[in-house]
């Protein structure tokens, strides 16, 4: 049975340290990728009062219904998108939504989706083998479960999950198909490879197909270089991850937006032209508290960075204007109108 969703009921992970880490300000203006139930984005609305706005985009149509209700108070200040946030950079021309402040991306699950929306999200709840974040896609779970070879299941599972019986759970599920829900699945993994530890059996394996059926790790690739781009002048951008591939991508980014020269170590001398144009916040990725895993036991995995824009002489914005423009870009002016139209042509230029 599908639960009727009702937005407050997902409890926001490290909220206090990611109001810190986007530092929120009056008047700012913030995208929440991922809006799930709203609630860093309502808490994001409440710290950037009075005069803040906020664009959230979600892929699931669900959690744009129920956040709609939740943050009725706020309606003047919000756009709420169906979309998927790796449309980042068209959506925020679309809506006239740049530069920005902040953007936040709060990637995985909401509760609601894992406390049994009837998408599959979860072993907990039979349902069919869907996943998907967007009804609106094509390909479901159980597309993949049932028509994938047996070999490229076993490396998605592989890669996708770190599971190291991959193999074991290709081989069986190939034998049992078609499988079409959940409970199946996961009854058939267990049957693969028994119960050990804390963790479900199907734990790997679900999170597996999840990435793959809503290409979690492309998007957010794709997404994290279009968000760097929409920062105004020590805007921030923050990430909240669940799991170590997404952690990776996220890091790796980061590291790499940091850095001046990338070019591969024994060039003699810099052929790559690359500037910095982030700077990290934190020199250690921020983990929750054991009293906020307590209350919030979903918590326990979420890592969180941030990084600040940093406008070097370099960058793009700098080649074609004036130094002046430059000067009081980094004089923190930038949200002033004629500041803003000019940066809005720059970026459409690139
Ligand atoms: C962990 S929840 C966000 C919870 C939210 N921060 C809150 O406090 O309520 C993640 C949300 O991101 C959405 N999502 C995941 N990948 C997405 C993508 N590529 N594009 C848009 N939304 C996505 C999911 O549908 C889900 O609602």
């Amino acid at each position: 049975m599908i639960k009727h969703w009702s937005a407050s009921s997902h409890t926001p992970v490290l909220l206090s340290e990611a109001l810190r880490a986007l530092a929120v300000q009056p008047g700012g203006r913030y995208v929440d990728c991922t809006l799930g139930s709203g609630g860093h984005a309502a808490a994001i609305l409440d710290h950037s009062s009075p005069g803040g706005q906020l664009l959230g985009i979600d892929a699931d149509p669900n959690a744009i219904e129920a956040t709609k209700e939740r943050l009725q108070h706020y309606r003047d200040s919000i756009k709420l998108v169906h979309d998927n946030f790796v449309n980042l950079q068209s959506i925020c021309i679309k809506y006239d939504f740049f530069p920005v402040h902040g953007i936040i991306f709060d990637l995985g699950l909401s509760s609601l989706q894992l406390n049994g929306n009837g998408r599959g999200f979860s072993f907990q709840h039979d349902a069919p083998l869907d996943m998907r974040f967007d009804t609106r896609q094509k390909v479901t779970a159980a597309d993949i479960v049932n028509s994938t070879s047996e070999a490229r299941l076993a490396h998605l599972i592989r890669a996708y999950g770190e599971e190291s019986h991959s193999h074991r759970i290709a081989r069986l599920i190939v034998e049992h198909r078609p499988i079409e829900t959940t409970r199946q699945l996961a009854q058939l993994i267990e049957s693969a490879i028994g119960r050990r530890g804390r963790l479900h059996p199907a734990t790997k394996t679900f999170q597996a197909l999840r990435i793959a059926v809503n290409h979690e790790l492309e998007h957010l690739e794709a997404a994290l270089r279009q968000a760097v781009d929409l920062l105004g002048y020590q805007g921030r951008l923050v990430v909240i991850s669940y799991h170590s591939l997404e952690d990776r991508i996220v890091k790796q980014f980061m590291q790499k937006e940091a850095r001046g020269c990338i070019c591969p170590p024994g060039v003699p001398a810099c052929v790559c032209g690359h500037t910095p144009r982030l700077k990290l916040i934190n020199k250690k990725v921020v983990t929750p508290s054991t009293a906020e895993i307590d209350v919030n036991p979903r918590s326990r995995s979420a890592k969180l960075r941030a990084a600040e824009r940093i406008v070097s002489q370099e960058d793009s914005y700098a080649t074609t204007e004036d130094h002046a423009f430059l000067t009081i870009a980094r004089s923190r002016g930038w949200r002033r109108p004629v500041l803003l139209q000019k940066i809005k042509m720059a970026f459409l230029a690139a």
